[in-house]
């Protein structure tokens, strides 16, 4: 992944870059870097770890006159690829302190590129496969080419997903930027001009943003940014404006951005639910748009949390409106010439809209001659840009790198999909609609309700927190929650997790069960606890720990449990339909006090990024 901003043309460029740098943390966190020209010279300042350790350094250095801020620079923040974690690896990459390069994604053909490079006696310095950029830079410059010549010479050699920005002591006033597959916006600036791996990274600069596409390369000066096609074509691209900068996000009080983000559902979910349904009678779903003529199968595709909202997606809409779904990982899915036997249209899920696996499965369904929606949070995103029809979630910002409000409102985006296309293809009757929407509405209600569970949560992270493995179970509809639930926990406190669907465990998982072992179940009647319960009991049998989250008929039916979690009284016949979408709170919940009480980085978990950009 990683993020990269630069700067042509603005006084105190460097500090400007590190504004940006800022918003684009959640791209990657492990080291971060800057350089900038002064006097014809590159400064650079690189350091292992979070943003605040090159913020600290950086004003250090300023302060005592050792960096100087001028009007051109560029930053990095690492989610490292290709070399350790290291100052050495850190961006930005510079060679011969001549050319500086920022780079985002993978030089696929970088170690063929590198033999050559190194038998003509060029140095390399890191382990990144970026070093083989600036190389390639001075070799072309050095045999006359110019820098926009140069750059050119260097698409046509390196292969991969990329977006880079380099920056030469010859050529003082301008950057070259080129990107494929992996994002780039240009913003337009008053005798400046800024480059960011996304448009909020600039919007302390300006509103006015061009998206570069696939192939296209640029070069920034102060006064003019010149973009070319991959034919090498002059072309102009839109200028969107983007809305004026939200205010600076902030915590509100809470300790983390996670924890405020799952207490924050309640008020936001009613913003994904009015913008797909009319209060409790109809929806605003395009049917047609989704690609969806006439009755076929439909294919969702994702990664990570989105995966498991996709997997319960498919149980709704095979319930709700009988039409077959195809689920698939989107880093499998082009990968594994998938049959598209009926299928029309693809729906990807992906709170970003960035990360690539996702995207790539967009293009190839899309190469296959299938129809594309969206279900999207960030609006503007790539994915958004390239589908044929997005359904915005709207839950605002997500800054903890686990999704949570994302998660539950792409679920509550599925539901009311379901529901649509029952209406069309399933006869589901009016009176039923208008049911289901009513139980809709009263999502924000209940998830508050839910809420209120976080003490009792509480006690059971106390008791987790020092396991090495936890086992979650679910049924039917609450078997891909079993699943999210096992990857909340591990992504955030590092303890071993893993999902299970109940009636499973005997085939093999139940190998894993040994005394205390802690087994968390979410549950909620459905008409099929009774299995439920008896592989719960299964586990009991052989030592584990149960921990189940149900609701009074099930807990009366489990006294065995160790510990009981009672959730509040829903009433109402769609309980277990939409119990994926209330047991993600103490899901949520869980994983955070758990983390919490370890101790851990809880919005940046070590190793992991928010927006993941590389294959
Ligand atoms: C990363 C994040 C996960 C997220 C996944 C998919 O791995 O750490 O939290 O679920 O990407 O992201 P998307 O933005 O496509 O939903």
């Amino acid at each position: 992944m990683c993020g990269v901003v630069a700067i042509v043309g603005k006084e105190k460029a460097s500090t400007l870059v590190i504004e940006g740098l800022k918003k684009l943390e959640y791209r990657g966190y492990d080291s971060a870097g800057i350089a900038s020209l002064n006097n014809g010279l590159i400064q650079s300042i690189k350091l292992e770890g979070k943003l605040e350790n090159l913020v600290n350094e950086f004003n250090l250095l300023t302060k005592e006159k050792v960096y100087n801020d001028t009007s051109i620079a560029l930053g990095h923040t690492r989610w490292a690829t290709h070399g350790n974690v290291n100052i050495k690896n850190a961006h930005p990459i510079i060679s011969e302190n001549k050319v500086a390069v920022v780079h985002n994604g993978i030089i696929e053909n970088y170690l063929e590129l590198k033999e050559k490079l190194l038998s003509e006696k060029f140095n390399f310095k890191s382990e990144t496969d970026t070093e083989v950029i600036p190389n390639l830079f001075i070799k072309y410059i050095r045999d006359g080419n110019n820098f926009l010549e140069s750059g050119r010479l260097v698409l046509k050699d390196i292969k991969g997903a990329f977006a880079f920005i380099a920056m030469c002591t010859d050529y003082p006033n301008q950057l070259f930027v080129s990107r494929n597959s992996s994002p780039l916006a240009i913003g337009l600036g008053e005798n400046s001009n800024f480059v960011g791996s996304d448009a909020q990274s600039m919007n302390h600069l300006t509103d006015r943003i061009v998206y570069l596409e696939d192939g296209d390369h640029a070069i920034l000066t102060l006064n003019k940014v010149k973009i070319y096609d991959k034919n090498f074509n002059l072309t102009n691209r839109k200028i969107i404006n983007i809305k004026a900068e939200i205010g600076f996000i902030t915590k509100g009080g809470y300790k983390h951005f996670m924890e405020k983000e799952i207490h924050e559902q309640p008020s936001v979910i009613p913003q994904t639910i009015s913008s797909f349904a009319v209060g409790k009678k109809s929806l605003k779903i395009d049917v047609d748009k989704l690609g969806f003529t006439d009755k076929g199968s439909l294919l969702i595709c994702a990664a990570g949390t989105s995966f498991y909202a996709a997997m319960v997606g498919k149980y709704w809409i095979e319930q709700i409106a009988n039409i077959p779904v195809t689920v698939d990982l989107a880093s499998e899915y082009r990968y594994r010439k998938p049959c598209i036997f009926g299928q029309k249209s693809i729906l990807v899920i992906s709170q970003s809209g960035e990360s690539l696996d996702t995207l790539m499965a967009l293009r190839y369904a899309k190469e296959l001659g299938l129809r594309t929606s969206a279900v999207i949070n960030v609006e503007g995103s790539t994915i958004d840009r390239e589908v044929d029809y997005s359904l915005h979630t709207r839950v605002g910002p997500e800054i903890g790198v686990a999704s949570t409000k994302s998660f539950t409102s792409q679920l509550v985006v599925l539901y009311l999909i379901a529901i649509t296309l029952g209406k069309r293809f399933n006869d589901i009757k009016q009176d039923v609609i208008e049911k289901h929407l009513k139980f809709i509405n009263m999502l924000p209600r209940a998830i508050a309700k839910m809420l209120e569970l976080e003490n009792k949560i509480i006690s059971i992270a106390q008791i987790i927190k020092n396991s090495n493995s936890v086992i979650f179970l679910g049924r039917g509809f609450l078997y891909p929650l079993a699943l999210e639930g096992a990857l909340k926990l591990k992504e955030l406190s590092y303890i071993h997790a893993e999902g299970f669907a109940a009636g499973e465990m005997k085939h093999g998982p139940i190998a894993l069960i040994e005394n205390d072992i802690p087994v968390v179940m979410f549950l909620v009647s459905d008409g099929y606890e009774d299995k439920a319960i008896s592989n719960l009991q299964e586990a009991y049998s052989r030592g584990a720990k149960i921990i189940l989250i149900s609701d009074k008929e099930c807990i009366k039916k489990s006294e065995f449990a160790n510990l009981k979690i009672l959730i509040p009284e829903f009433n109402n016949e769609f309980k277990s339909l939409l119990s994926p979408i209330l047991m993600s709170i103490p899901a949520q919940l869980l994983a955070y006090h758990v983390a919490k009480e370890r101790g851990t980085d809880v919005d940046q978990p070590r190793n992991l990024a928010k927006s993941v950009t590389v294959e």
